[in-house]
């Protein structure tokens, strides 16, 4: 079996799915849904916070996911690569597909899910370790590289980030005193360097300046097709530039999903244009 060390080594031929085509037994259809959600439903104890959710987040498309504060957007991304699956309490019925198949299938590993489905939280969340260290944290804990490729895979992920200049007389040095902007996109080198198919961001600029965010967001622009992602946002504006496709969410329910235009000119439901046009509440 041949290891992929990074979305370049793919051959040429193979579209960049994030999915090393030697271990797979096909590529997925690019018209299919990345990840699929039917009949989703989530309780934390008695606490129902999705009910019954439907949704198909496209292929190769930047997908914002809205909605007022609770609603249970950081909670459906979560859901995404099983990250609340040991939260006290937690429950589900319905299911969660990638590329067709659950999630929760007991053949998926959740390291190897992960590795698929990255995510990027709100505060960027550095390991303490050296910059270096950072950018190739999951290309050496999934055996993805030799040693001799480290450095070559950290350079590339972290020009690719925009950050290469900014750190390459630092590589060795602790990430804890590059700004809040630096170590959101030192974040995102890391979760790149893995070659995920799917990047969740979870308000991903909310503590950044307009400057770090637009970065962030032209990466956002440049990952797709390449990679699908789903976005948190507040901003609506941020959701309008960066966004394909937008969902709706309010308390816990899928109220409208559709193309981003749409969504916030003629939006189908009266809930959304509340929403949308800042009337809610
Ligand atoms: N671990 C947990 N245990 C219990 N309840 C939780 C847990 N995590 C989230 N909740 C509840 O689930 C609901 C949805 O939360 P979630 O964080 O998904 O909302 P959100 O839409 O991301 O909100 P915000 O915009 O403020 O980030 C909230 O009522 C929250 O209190
Ligand atoms: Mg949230």
């Amino acid at each position: 079996m041949s290891i992929e060390a990074g979305r370049e080594k793919r051959p040429a031929a193979v579209p960049d799915t994030g999915i090393a085509a030697t271990t797979g037994p096909q590529l997925p259809d690019p018209g299919e849904a990345s990840l699929r959600a039917t009949d989703l439903t989530l309780s934390f104890g008695q606490r129902s916070i999705l009910t019954g959710v439907n949704v198909e987040i496209r292929r190769g498309a930047v997908t914002a996911l809205i909605g007022p504060t609770g609603s249970g957007k950081t909670t459906l991304l979560r859901t995404f690569n099983r990250m609340n699956d040991k939260v006290a309490g937690y429950r589900h019925s319905g299911d969660v597909l990638l590329d067709g198949q659950s999630i929760w299938h007991p053949g998926v590993e959740l390291m190897a899910l992960r590795r698929k489905v990255g995510m990027l939280f709100q505060r960027p969340n550095p390991f303490p370790m050296s910059i270096m260290d950072n950018v190739v944290a999951g290309v050496k804990a999934h055996r993805m590289a030799g040693r001799s490729e480290l450095k070559s895979i950290a350079r590339d992920r972290l020009s690719e980030v925009g950050l290469w200049d900014a750190v390459s007389e630092r590589l060795k040095d602790s990430p804890f005193r590059l700004s809040g902007g630096q170590q959101q996109l030192l974040c995102l080198a890391r979760a790149l360097a893995v070659g995920p198919e799917v990047l969740l961001l979870d308000e991903p600029t909310s503590s950044l300046d307009p400057i770090a965010t637009e970065s962030i967001e032209s990466l956002i622009r440049a990952l797709v097709p390449a990679i699908t992602v789903v976005i948190v946002t507040h901003n609506l504006a941020q959701a309008r530039r960066v966004a394909d496709r937008t969902i709706f969410l309010n308390d816990g329910r899928l109220v409208e999903h559709g193309e981003t235009s749409q969504m916030f000119e003629d939006p189908a439901e009266e809930e959304t244009a509340r929403y949308v046009s800042g009337r809610f509440g």
